[in-house]
């Protein structure tokens, strides 16, 4: 019999891959908080969920009974964290908090995604067991997420990542989308120089989730690209690949750019033990360009 997997927020970039990763091996029950699916995959089950409602957790896992929930549902926008910090500790913590009850009362795995803005971002890029220091209320609201996971005496496995990119339908804009829309409408940009990570596709993320739970993995991993590169460089290489002046792309520092929530300048992940541990294996930036721009081709 097929495991039973339920995602939150599955109309989300990262929850639209998972699905799509998912659906073959693994009975899925995806949910979101909208009342229809933004994506339709064959044999998927979709049920709205706003992960802040209790009762409605509570209603859901005891009818589908997971033996994992995976917690794709986030409040993602950094910057309105720091403006609307209620809603942020809402959903990013309490939400987790509802969901690690109802995996302790359904004995089942609670999945959860984090962020390497949990981290000072001064010697970047992070092990796992590093010490966490978030700058921003975002970063504070995931690790106390992290914790909540961590007590609930459950089995679970937290997954770090950063700078999460790739095309979805109706999702979020993220630095390739934002890149690649305003370059390839002949807009300029300003991309800072001094803030470094290791962005990654969000189908490589799904695929090291697959692999995460056929290897029964435990704790805490990172998942992040190969390429430990600043957002500059990065937005240069989308430029290339996809044949868009790079005069465009003009450098700016952070602290120029002014934004709301401060960030880790020297954050990223290091991904040695998913790598090790899970034969996880992120394409390169090129190939994941490479892949996206065959994606749009198709649209
Ligand atoms: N994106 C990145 O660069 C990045 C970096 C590090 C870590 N992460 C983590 O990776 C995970 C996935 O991120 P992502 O990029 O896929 O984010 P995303 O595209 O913003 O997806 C998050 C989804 O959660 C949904 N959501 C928000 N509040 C909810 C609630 N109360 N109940 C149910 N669903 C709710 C949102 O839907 P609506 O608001 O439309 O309902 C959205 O579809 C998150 O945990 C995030 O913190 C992301």
């Amino acid at each position: 019999m097929k495991k039973r997997v339920l995602i939150t927020g599955a109309n989300g970039l990262l929850g639209q891959k998972l699905v799509q990763v998912l659906a073959e091996e693994y009975q899925v029950l995806a949910t979101a908080r909208q009342p229809e699916p933004v994506i339709s995959v064959e044999g998927i089950q979709y049920l709205p969920l706003d992960i802040t409602d209790m009762s409605r957790c509570k209603e859901l896992t005891m009818e589908f009974k997971p033996d994992v929930i995976l917690n794709a549902a986030a409040f993602t926008h950094v910057d309105a964290c720091e403006e609307q910090k209620e809603l942020c500790w809402k959903v990013n913590v309490k939400g987790v908090e509802n969901l690690a009850l109802c995996a302790r009362k359904n004995m089942a795995q609670l999945v959860h995604f984090s962020t390497d803005y949990i981290f000072k971002g001064t010697d970047g890029p992070y092990p796992e067991e590093a010490y966490p220091e978030p700058l921003g209320y975002y970063g504070k609201a995931k690790l106390a997420s992290e914790n909540v996971v961590r007590m609930a005496g459950i089995p679970y496995a937290i997954i770090r990542t950063n700078v999460l990119y790739g095309i979805g339908v109706g999702v979020k804009t993220n630095f390739f989308l934002w890149v690649y829309k305003n370059l390839s409408s002949g807009k300029p940009i300003r991309v800072v120089t001094d803030q470094y990570n290791n962005p990654i596709l969000a189908e490589d993320l799904a695929e090291g989730v697959r692999l995460l739970l056929q290897k029964s993995g435990y704790g805490v991993f990172h998942m992040g690209g190969e390429e430990y590169l600043n957002r500059f460089d990065f937005a240069i290489k989308i430029a290339e690949i996809f044949s868009f002046s790079r005069d465009l792309i003009q450098p700016i520092t952070t602290d120029a750019l002014g934004q709301k929530a401060p960030r880790p300048m020297q954050g990223g992940l290091k991904i040695e033990k998913a790598k090790k541990e899970l034969g996880f294996q992120p394409r390169t930036i090129p190939e994941a360009l490479e892949y996206l721009r065959t994606q749009l081709k198709e649209r």
